[in-house]
């Protein structure tokens, strides 16, 4: 293995471009008129998820009736900014119209999960380079069967058993051969987490099965409920990941303070991750969930206990200013 780089570059992407990943961001179209927000994608990031738009909900609201508009904004921006796209996402068990929730047939369910797949991956041929082909299928701790992770009780799961991954797999490929097609999930970054070794056993099987899977991406939203595990175990994982022939990718890295961490704890946490991925060949980007902590999914994460305190789990706080994590992933993807 050649020696490890390390580089001095002074922006996000540029540290990532020298050691050779992509580093991204998540982006909703009301932030595209925040001259702030779009500034900092524009000298910070080259690779943009869309946070809301891509999925089911958006853009096929009711059965047949599509609707790119904010989609193809977010991609145009993307694209006029010399940015990669990453889909985000087909089939996934939320934002999902209650029209696919409520289809009873395992006919229906295959035949509108095809038609979206298709229909999705055609209109965005040759301007996204992945997708999230299947999102979280894997159920959350509180439905598990003895302690032992199952996969979520979707209707995708309901009316066509755990195939339902192998298959949409096949039909993203069947319409799109070029792009690169993802696993996507969380609580699941580790070795040792349950998740993450009931993932790792799913796309062996898959690779086994010769199913046309690229890689995994590890969600890393750290924190309570989800976990914070040791770096050793992020590595662990990702080298696992890299030994089956994928690639592993850090999908939406956020990590909030609600149990207290302080802003510099939070930028070793993501300097070490961030370092993981330039250390680990397989690791081909880098992207975390968003900008500033102003706008964060976290502050409205039901879910979240923050015990009166700010989630902050970003690289630039309220006011857009650089926090430690922003340093610390700097230096991370430095290869430093
Ligand atoms: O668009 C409606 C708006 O019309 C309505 O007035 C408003 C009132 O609640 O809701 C708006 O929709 C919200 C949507 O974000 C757009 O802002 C939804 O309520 C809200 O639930 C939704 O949250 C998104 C969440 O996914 C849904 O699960 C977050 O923005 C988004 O960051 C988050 O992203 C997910 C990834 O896709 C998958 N991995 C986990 C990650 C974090 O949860």
């Amino acid at each position: 293995m050649p020696p490890p780089v390390v580089c001095n570059a002074t922006t996000l992407k540029e540290a990532g471009t020298c050691t050779g990943r992509l580093v991204g961001t998540a982006i909703g179209v009301n932030h595209l008129s925040n001259n702030q927000l779009t500034s900092i994608a524009q000298a910070e990031f080259n690779y943009i998820t869309a946070e809301n738009e891509m999925k089911w909900s958006s853009l096929q609201p009711s059965r047949g009736n599509f609707n790119f508009t904010n989609a193809d904004r977010i991609v145009d921006f993307a694209l006029q900014n010399d940015m990669k796209v990453k889909g985000h996402t087909l089939v996934w068990h939320n934002q999902l119209p209650g029209w696919v929730q409520n289809l009873t047939s395992a006919d229906e369910v295959r035949q509108v999960m095809t038609d979206h797949i298709k229909a999705v991956m055609d209109h965005f041929k040759g301007k996204v380079v992945a997708w999230d082909v299947v999102n979280e299928a894997w159920a959350n701790p509180n439905d598990w069967v003895n302690g032992q992770p199952t996969l979520r009780n979707s209707v995708f799961y309901q009316r066509l058993g755990g195939a339902f991954i192998d298959e949409a797999f096949i039909i993203a490929r069947e319409t799109d051969p070029t792009v690169k097609l993802y696993y996507n999930d969380f609580r699941s970054e580790a070795v040792g987490q349950p998740k993450g070794d009931a993932i790792y056993e799913m796309v062996k099987g898959m690779v086994e099965r010769g199913i046309p899977i690229d890689g995994v991406g590890l969600q890393a939203h750290l924190g309570l409920p989800n976990d914070k595990p040791a770096i050793e175990d992020i590595i662990a994982n990702m080298q696992r990941i890299a030994d089956l022939g994928l690639e592993v990718i850090i999908s939406e890295l956020d990590g909030h303070l609600c149990d207290g961490e302080t802003f510099e704890e939070q930028g070793v946490r993501f300097h070490d991750i961030a370092k993981a991925c330039v250390a680990q060949p397989a690791c081909t980007a880098f992207t975390v969930w968003g900008i500033g902590d102003r706008d964060s999914w976290l502050n409205t994460w039901d879910e979240l206990n923050c015990m009166g305190r700010r989630p902050s789990g970003l690289l630039w706080d309220d006011d857009l200013n650089k926090k430690p994590a922003y340093e610390g992933i700097l230096s991370g993807l430095n290869g430093k």
